[in-house]
Order: C-alpha cells, then structure tokens, then sequence
C-alpha cells in the first residue's frame, strides 16, 4: 500500500510517499529556517505564505523521487494538529484536494504520534514502551502501547526543551534555531565549569519539566551556578547549560521507565538530534533508547505517512470536513 504523507505544521514543508508503513520511496523536505532567521524565531504569517508556495513543487518532486504517478496512490495522510494553524491549513487544503481528485482516503495524524512513529520506520521496538517528544514546541513523556495508542504522563510546565536553546541563543546571538549552534559549541566547553538548576517535581507530578528556571539561570545569572572560578568562555557555559537540559530529560525517563517496569524508550523531534542526548541515553545500563536518524527526527513526511499506514489499517479515516488544531487536546484522540 502506498501512501502520500504532507507535513506543514511548522516551519518545514514535506511530502513523503512510503509504502506499507516502513519502506521510504521519497522523502523530500523543504525547511523554512534561513527565512526565519533574522526574526529569530518562526513568523507565523511567512510560514504559511512560504507552505503555500512550495508544497505542490514538493509534492511533485517526492512523485518524481518515488517514480510514481499520483494514480499509484491508496491514501493521503496529512498532519491536521498541533502546529501553527495557517501552516497546517495548507497542507490539510493540499491533502483534501489530493484524496478528492483521485477519490482515496485521507488519514488524520496527529504530529506527536508521527515522532513517536519515526524511530519504528528504522527498528523493531516493542510495545508498550516509554515515548519521549522533545522539539521546539514540545517536551512530553507518553507511555505508548501500540502506534495510534499513547497516554501522557508528563510535559512540560512551562518552556519546551528545544525553546529553550533557541531562547538561551537569542540572548548570546548565536543564531537560529539554537539548539544544533549550542550542540557544536558545546562540544569544546567544560561541562562541570557551571551547575546550573535541574528542575525536580514531586511524587504524583514525577514526570513533568520545567525549562525556564534554567533558561534566566543561563540567561541572568551565570555567576550564581559557576562553579570553575577561571573558566570564562562561552563554550563552558553552553556545555553546562546542555549538560543540565539533557540530564533532567534523563533523570525523568528513568523514572518513568522504573515505574512502568519497562527498558525500552522511544525519543523523537528536534531535539532528539542532539549529540549529548543521544549519547547519554546510549551510554546508560539499564534501558535501550531508540532514535530516529536525524532526517526523521525533525519534520518530515515519512514519518507522517508511515504512521498513517497503521491509522488507515485501525480504520481511522477523515473525510473532506477535516479541520485544523493548534493544540493536542481539542478533538479526537489525545495523541
Ligand atoms: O521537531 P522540530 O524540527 O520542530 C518542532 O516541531 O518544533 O524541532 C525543532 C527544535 C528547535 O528548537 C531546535 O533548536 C531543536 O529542535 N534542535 C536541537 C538540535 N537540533 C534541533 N536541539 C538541541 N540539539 C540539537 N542538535
Ligand atoms: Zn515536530
């Protein structure tokens, strides 16, 4: 079964055609970043306007990558939440107009579950396990059950992991987004010159996070958590500032790991890519953490049309009333 995947919920434009859930024909991205650069953050209105632009061309060139006519194809999937709602409006019109003509189903998905998806296009992994969504818009724990199952059991309570590098790089105009410029960076620093805060919550809230204590302590008040007297470079401070992200992202997946008696974890989104993570997770004893290459771990497609394999095989089928949500929560299915 082939499906075609159209992803626009943020600032980049995809169009994926994946067959049976797992085998990538194409995947081609276009990423908005350099028009969105100078403002240092992604402006809502031009990410629209520039989906708008692209995504039939991207489209035709994800056919012509997969040498496939649109006749070939079963089922659209598109995401239709959460993301900025004029960005997911145009690829929800795009897909409506796809299905329409060539009279095939259309797949909701949600965003989430589409990173929670990417790492199983590349391994087994088994269910239930532990399911861990850092982005720029999101820091969530989900202990997952099966692909279109997934119950939230902490978030963030405030700033997502991936804001706050873009945040804490704004304030030392290291570029945009943060989080890759801080990960290279990082690499040539002491993390131990600096111990800044690692945000805990008690019993009951044991999985959620909170960034922006950690985002003013690196921001406002760098000599407060120095801890290394000489160390004065810029290197050092983003190097502890990594070290203190990463390790509240690992002290809470072990702990929802230990509660659930599970070892496998699932982590996915943006941040995901970041080498101090990655190897963190890799490095610990007691728990197999799976990643999604770099390429699937950001927006893209393939993990918006593999996903939609496994809804369309449940039955879970949109028609043309679809609409667009900014938020998780407001329609359907939680995740
Ligand atoms: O999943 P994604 O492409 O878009 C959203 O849905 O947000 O994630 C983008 C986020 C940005 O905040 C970016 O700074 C962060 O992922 N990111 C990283 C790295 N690469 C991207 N954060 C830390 N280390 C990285 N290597
Ligand atoms: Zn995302």
């Amino acid at each position: 079964m082939y499906l075609l995947g159209i992803e626009s919920s943020c600032d980049e434009s995809s169009a994926s055609i994946v067959k049976d859930g797992k085998e990538i024909l194409s995947n081609v991205i276009f990423s908005q970043v350099q028009d969105h650069e100078r403002f240092q953050g992604v402006v809502p209105e031009i990410a629209s306007r520039l989906h708008l632009e692209k995504i039939n061309g991207i489209i035709d060139e994800a056919f012509s990558q997969a040498n496939l006519n649109f006749t070939d194809i079963d089922a659209v999937a598109v995401v239709y939440k959460p993301g900025l709602i004029g960005s997911l409006l145009v690829g929800l019109a795009t897909a409506k107009s796809f299905a329409y003509c060539y009279d095939i189903p259309i797949i909701p998905v949600n965003h989430i579950e589409a990173h929670l998806y990417a790492p199983h296009i590349e391994h087994e992994i088994p269910f239930p396990n532990i399911g861990l969504v850092v982005s720029g818009g999101h820091t969530l724990i989900m202990l997952s059950k099966s692909h279109t199952n997934h119950e939230i059991i902490g978030s963030t309570v405030d700033d997502a992991v991936g804001e706050c590098f873009d945040k804490v790089a704004k304030h030392y105009e290291l570029g945009y987004p943060g989080g890759p410029v801080i990960d290279r960076l990082s690499k040539a620093g002491d993390d131990d010159a600096y111990r800044f805060p690692r945000a805990k919550f008690k019993k009951g809230n044991a999985f959620n996070f909170s960034y922006s204590g950690l985002k003013t302590a690196v921001i406002h008040q760098t000599e407060k958590f120095k801890v290394k007297n000489d160390s004065n470079s810029m290197e050092d401070l983003l190097a502890s500032f990594q070290k203190s992200a990463m390790e509240t992202l690992l002290e809470v997946c072990k702990e929802a790991l230990n509660q659930y008696e599970l070892k496998d974890i699932v982590i996915s989104g943006g941040v995901a890519c970041n080498s101090y993570l990655r190897e963190t997770f890799t490095k610990e004893k007691d728990l197999n953490a799976f990643f999604p290459s770099p390429m699937l771990s950001t927006d893209n497609g393939a993990m918006v049309a593999g996903l939609g394999y496994h809804l369309y095989r449940e039955g879970i089928v949109a028609d043309l009333s679809l609409n667009a949500h900014s938020k998780i929560i407001k329609q359907g299915r939680p995740v």
